[in-house]
This record gives C-alpha cells, structure tokens and sequence, in this order.
C-alpha cells in the first residue's frame, strides 16, 4: 500500500451503497416527513436558545478576560501571551525520518545543520511595550536603555534551544559550549537533564492528538506505524516573525538593572 498518499477508509462505491441502503430503510419506514418536521421543531424550540444563551456567556467570559485572539480556536490559549495573534493554524505533513523522507536538520553535525538549527531560535529575546507586559500572568522585566520596553521569550524558542542543547551534547568532541541569549552554557548533567524534562512538560503541555496510522507493508510483511502524517499545526514561520521582528534594538546585558521593577502578574 502507498504509505504517503492520504486514503479514505470508504471508497466511493461503498459509501453509495450506504445512501442507497439507508433511502430505502426511510421508503420502507415512511417516517421521514414527520421526522423532519420533528427536528425543525427541535431545533427552533429547545437547541436555538440554548445556542444563544451559549453564545452570550461566550461573550461575556471575552470581555471579562480583557482580551480577544480572533484567530484561536476556543480554548486554545487559556491564558494572555503577547504573540496569541500570530497563531494561525495550518495542516501540515511530517517528515518520515527515514530513507530519503528525513528534514535538512536531521543528521551528523555539519555546520550547515547547526546554522538551521540556530535560526530556529538564535535571535535573541523579544521586547513589548508595558501595555502587554501588565497583561501577562507573570512579571516581566523592563529593558535598560529602552524607555517602556519590556523582556520575554516564547516558550517555543527557548524549547528549541534546550533540542539543540540535547543534540550537541552527543558530540563533545566537536561541542564545547552553547550560547543562549548571549550567555554560554555548558554541557553539565543539570543542564542537559532540564532540558530533556522541559521538552517533556513541553510535549505533555501541547499533546498533539494527530492519529498516527498503521499499514501493512508488503516489504516488511509486518504492520507498520506511519508518523509522516498530516498533523494540525502553529504555523512557526509566522511565530517566528513576530520575535525576530520584535528583537531589542540594544545589546541585552543580564547583568545590568534597569530603574522601575517589573510589570505584569495577575
Ligand atoms: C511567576 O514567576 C515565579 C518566578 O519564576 C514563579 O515562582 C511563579 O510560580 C510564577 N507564577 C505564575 C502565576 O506563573
């Protein structure tokens, strides 16, 4: 069987045969007219204010939240990020992993590879105006030197970087540190061991719920996972965007404090 090309489970002459089955159980039973007023009847007296009921108390947790993402599905994001407008879902295909279906960042280290890694999140930290930063579920810092500016980093980046940090550290011969918002690290245990456990919460946190499939393959003579498979995605090129075009327009320095304390926390 081809393993990549998207199969549905009924093939038209089987779904045809469904319709015309279920035609004739309606001719036989001669219920249809009552049973379609019936549902108009259920629809316009109990399911519609229901509906609107449900609509309204939507909108009232809206404006108590004091923030709208238009273009999250509900429930996607429980809580304010400055970025929740950059989120737009896409249908996006895996790659394999194996044979010639393997993404240019998978390999031995080169140092092409770890310059595709490093855009992956190498761009540093990203400043808001204290307008988002009073928002946020926590306190963040302000950035010296960038009068009402204000210090994040998307979870994501920093995820990405911990990936890096896991994969360098199999090569000690060719990696000796790993700089991260402009401070080295090193590959202790502790750091290595943070990582792997925060890509774990990280995995937990977003639990993609794309049904990987089975197949048999004829080569193998076995069933087969397949995880090259559509998934439903962030799309992280725009996510992406929204950090780099928000970088510090000043060299971040950790060790210096800016005047004003932090904002935000809830
Ligand atoms: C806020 O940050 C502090 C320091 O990292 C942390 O201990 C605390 O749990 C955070 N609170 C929330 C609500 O995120």
């Amino acid at each position: 069987m081809d393993s990549t090309s998207y199969k549905p489970l009924q093939d038209n002459r089987e779904s045809e045969d469904q319709h015309s089955d279920d035609e004739k159980f309606w001719e036989e039973a001669q219920i249809r007219p009552r049973s379609l007023w019936r549902q108009k009847w259920l629809i316009g007296a109990i399911i519609l204010p229901w509906c609107l009921l449900l609509l309204e108390s939507v909108f009232i947790a809206d404006q108590g939240a004091g923030w709208n993402c238009s273009s999250c599905p509900p429930s996607s994001q429980l809580l304010y990020s400055p970025a929740q407008d950059a989120v737009h879902y896409e249908i996006k295909k895996f790659n394999h992993g194996f044979n010639d279906d393997i993404s240019p960042l998978q390999g031995p280290p080169s140092d092409e590879r770890d310059k595709l890694w490093e855009d992956l999140y190498n761009f540093g930290m990203s400043a808001i105006p204290k307008s988002q930063a009073t928002l946020l579920p926590n306190r963040t810092g302000p950035i010296p030197g960038l009068d009402g500016q204000y210090l994040v980093e998307l979870d994501v980046f920093h995820q990405l970087h911990c990936l890096n940090n896991i994969r360098m550290s199999r090569y000690p011969d060719r990696y000796t540190t790993i700089s991260h918002n402009g401070i080295p690290h090193d590959f202790a245990d502790s750091h290595v061991e943070h990582c792997i456990d925060s890509i774990r919460q990280s995995l937990m946190c977003h639990s993609d719920i794309s049904p990987l499939v089975w197949q048999w393959s004829e080569e193998q003579n076995a069933m087969r996972m397949h995880g090259d498979v559509v998934h439903t995605c962030r799309n992280f090129d725009a996510i992406r965007e929204w950090a780099r075009a928000r970088r510090p327009e000043v060299a971040l320095d950790p060790f210096e404090r800016a005047g004003g304390g932090g904002a935000g926390g809830g």
